[in-house]
């Protein structure tokens, strides 16, 4: 037998193998969703900071959110049933974020986690 003969059986071996899946495209829908380090400043902030404080900031409340403040703790403290009713869209709440898609699955198990293991200023 050739060379080449052997070296092509290696390669036909080792090319497959090199193919690169990342979890997300092998699991769609539930990619890795950080549920351990669920803070409030790491995660939660940042999460009404990018999909509602265009509206519920303390300077837009008044004039696109309803007068409803979601911008610093006590706030978002005061109004975390009413957000959770409204990001996981439950009937009878204006879904939010208001004429934008839901959130992911994942910043909703978050806000979740953090409702549930008591909401804490960290
Ligand atoms: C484009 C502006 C806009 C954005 C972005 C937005 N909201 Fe709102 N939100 C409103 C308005 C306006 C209301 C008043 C009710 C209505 O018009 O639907 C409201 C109402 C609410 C209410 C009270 C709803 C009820 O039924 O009692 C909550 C809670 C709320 N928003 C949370 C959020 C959260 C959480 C986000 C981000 C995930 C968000 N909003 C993003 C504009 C917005």
């Amino acid at each position: 037998m050739s060379r080449i003969f052997y070296l092509l059986i290696a390669l036909s071996i080792l090319i497959p193998s090199c193919v690169y899946e990342s979890e997300e495209s092998l699991y769609p829908g539930i990619a890795v969703c950080d549920t351990v380090n669920v803070t409030f400043s790491g995660i939660i902030s940042p999460m009404l900071s990018s999909n509602c404080l265009s509206c519920h900031s303390n300077a837009k409340a008044n004039i696109s959110g309803s007068g409803i403040i979601l911008e610093g703790y006590s706030n978002v403290l005061i109004m975390q049933d009413a957000i959770r009713n409204t990001i996981r869209h439950n009937a009878s709440y204006s879904p939010m974020p208001k004429d934008a898609p839901k959130l992911k699955d994942c910043q909703i198990r978050q806000f979740e986690i953090w409702v549930d293991s008591g909401s804490p200023d960290n």
